[in-house]
């Protein structure tokens, strides 16, 4: 088991197969302290993730449950958190235990800071996803319609708790979504994360995960956890460093919204990063000084991994429209952040239009071009 940021001074997160008998004490430690505890699940996480932990509390517990899937993580879902929290006497000192993946630890996260002007949360992630970004670093929020995350604050949660033994049942495609921010985090600051990864990823096809992957990937959550937090809790407020984090996610934010709003089986926020990092590696190379190789080695990782998300060119103006609606856009121009080199990111890089728009046609070719296809 280890304790991740107890330095740090954000919040704690701890990790490893000691996590849940840690959350255990942790109810234990506290049971004076809150008035009420409330547990958040989704449809899916109530029946295969509340089984796990609800012989850690003492008393029966609140169960709230709202409808999976990121469409639902809107404010209609949120008003049925306020107001379960209001109706069973939820005051300023509940607490409320987000159990789930990156959807439910965003919105809850959303729902906490928001009742009653503000009340204690914990996280326990259950996606790969959710161990490895949302749960960590208090960034929480919920959609606009289609519009990802444009409603939110920054809230720390009181403490996380990351335990791999809820990546047994998750299924690949999920997996696969964690995977990528893994990657990311490999590109920005870990050379090493990065060769590691990408090996793992290139003797594994596009439409399985070999369990000896799936091992790997439990040795380098840490890693990968640590890089999370390290960056978050040095820029909690993301005015500098902490906008590193957003590689592959503006033109990968765009994509997923535009799929969102067009597709029946939208992508997964995993697959439309994996795009997003294509698309920005290739803006990289041309903005950031990327080497040629070192694009190679991206894309070709990537694209071995990840299924081609296939874009129509008469979707290319409607996905950079989306991009202006990038939160980290001013006055309707982007700031990316692109790499220097594997292992090293540069933020607040101006991109013209038709450079985005040549970074989409780049990603189809890609994928056109490769065996794969
Ligand atoms: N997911 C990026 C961040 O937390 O800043």
């Amino acid at each position: 088991m280890t304790n991740i940021m107890s330095h740090a001074g954000m919040h704690p997160v701890i990790t490893g197969k000691e996590a849940l008998n840690a959350f255990g004490t942790f109810l234990n430690d506290n049971k004076d302290k809150y008035s009420r505890i409330f547990v958040l699940c989704d449809e899916n996480t109530i029946g295969k993730c509340f089984p796990v932990i609800q012989h850690f509390f003492a008393e029966a517990v609140h169960k709230i449950v709202i409808p999976a899937g990121e469409r639902n993580k809107n404010i209609h879902s949120c008003v049925r958190v306020w107001e379960h929290m209001h109706q069973s006497g939820g005051d300023r000192n509940s607490l409320l235990i987000n159990l789930g993946g990156g959807m439910i630890t965003d919105l809850g996260g959303f729902a906490a800071a928001t009742y009653l002007r503000g009340i204690k949360y914990l996280n326990i992630p259950t996606s790969l996803l959710g161990m490895v970004d949302a749960s960590t670093g208090g960034k929480t929020g919920i959609d606009l319609g289609s519009y990802k995350n444009t409603i939110g604050t920054f809230t720390f949660p009181e403490i996380v708790f990351i335990d791999p033994l809820f990546l047994d049942t998750l299924p690949y495609r999920y997996l696969k979504d964690g995977i990528a921010e893994m990657l990311k985090h490999g590109l920005i600051s870990s050379a090493n994360l990065w060769t590691t990864l990408a090996s793992e990823i290139k003797s594994n096809s596009a439409t399985e995960i070999s369990s000896l992957l799936k091992e790997k990937i439990i040795l380098l959550l840490d890693e990968s956890i640590r890089i999370k937090a390290t960056v978050t809790s040095i820029d909690p407020f993301e005015k500098g460093i902490r906008k590193i984090l957003n590689f592959g996610h503006t033109i990968g934010h765009a994509i997923e919204t535009y799929s969102l709003r067009h597709n029946t089986d939208p992508l997964s926020h995993g697959e439309a990063v994996a795009a997003g990092m294509i698309c920005e590696t290739f803006l990289s190379g041309k903005l950031s000084g990327l080497s040629a190789m070192e694009q190679e080695e991206i894309t070709s990782a990537i694209s071995s991994f990840y299924p081609w998300c296939k874009m129509p060119e008469d979707s290319f103006h409607d996905i950079l429209q989306l991009t202006r609606f990038d939160k980290k856009a001013e006055n309707g121009k982007n700031h990316f952040t692109l790499l220097n080199k594997i292992g090293e990111a540069v933020t607040d890089r101006d991109c013209s239009s038709g450079l985005i728009l040549e970074s989409l046609s780049f990603y189809n070719n890609v994928y056109s071009l490769s065996p794969h296809s």
